[in-house]
C-alpha cells in the first residue's frame, strides 16, 4: 500500500491564506485532479472535507471515494462515497480492505501532520505556486516529527509552477 501526500504550497511553505483561501493555478488543479483520478480515493481532514464539499470541489474531481478523518463526525450513510474514520491508521486500513493500492492524502495541515508524525507517508508531491504569504496555514501543523526526503523528480506544471516529487526515507 503506497501513501501519497499531495499539496500545493507557496514558495514559503503555506498551503492556504490565513482565511483558508487557496489561489492556486489551473495547471496545479489539473495535476491534482489527474492524481486523484489515478488513486480513485482521497483522504481529508474534517475541515478540508467540509470546505471541498461545500464549494463543489469533490464533484469537480470526479466524486472519488472520500475518507474523512475526524474524531467528531461519524458515518451517516447519506452518501456512501463519504466514509468517516477516526485515525490515519484506520483510513489506510479502510482503503486496504476495499482493495485500493494507493492512499491519496490531501490535507489539510492537521491531517498532513498526523500522517507524518506516525511515519505513514511514503511519497510527497509539492506543487510550488508563485506566491509568498506573510501568514497562513502551514504545510504541517506543529507536531513532533522529522523526516529525510529523497528528491525523485522535478517537473514544470507551467512556466510559473514547479512540482517536486519526494520519497520519504524510512
Ligand atoms: N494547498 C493545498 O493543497 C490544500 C489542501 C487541503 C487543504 N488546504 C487548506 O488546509 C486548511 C485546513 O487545514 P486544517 O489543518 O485547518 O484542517 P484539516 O486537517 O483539514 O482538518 C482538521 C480536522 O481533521 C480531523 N483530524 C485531523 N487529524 C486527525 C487525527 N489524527 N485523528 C482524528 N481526527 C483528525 C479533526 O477533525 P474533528 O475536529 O472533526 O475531530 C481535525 O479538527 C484550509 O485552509 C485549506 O484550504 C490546502
Amino acid at each position: 500500500m503506497k501513501t501519497i501526500l499531495y499539496m500545493a504550497i507557496t514558495a514559503n511553505g503555506y498551503i492556504a491564506r490565513k482565511n483558508d483561501e487557496t489561489p492556486w493555478s489551473k495547471e496545479e488543479w489539473g495535476s491534482f485532479f489527474s492524481k486523484v483520478k489515478e488513486a480513485k480515493n482521497i483522504v481529508l481532514g474534517r475541515k478540508t472535507f467540509e470546505m471541498m464539499k461545500s464549494n463543489g470541489n469533490l464533484k469537480e474531481i470526479g466524486d472519488p471515494l472520500v475518507i474523512v478523518v475526524s474524531n467528531k463526525m461519524k458515518n451517516n450513510l447519506d452518501n456512501p462515497n463519504y466514509l468517516f474514520v477516526n485515525s490515519p491508521e484506520q483510513a489506510i486500513e479502510t482503503l486496504k480492505e476495499k482493495g485500493f493500492n494507493e492512499v491519496f492524502i490531501a490535507g489539510g495541515a492537521a491531517l498532513n501532520s498526523s500522517f507524518m508524525q506516525k511515519g505513514l507517508v511514503d511519497e510527497i508531491y509539492l506543487d510550488i505556486e508563485p506566491f509568498v504569504f506573510g501568514d497562513g496555514v502551514k504545510l504541517f501543523s506543529e507536531n513532533d516529527f522529522e523526516a529525510n526526503l529523497e528528491l525523485l523528480s522535478i517537473k514544470n506544471l507551467s512556466k510559473n509552477v514547479l512540482q517536486l516529487h519526494y520519497r520519504v526515507i524510512k
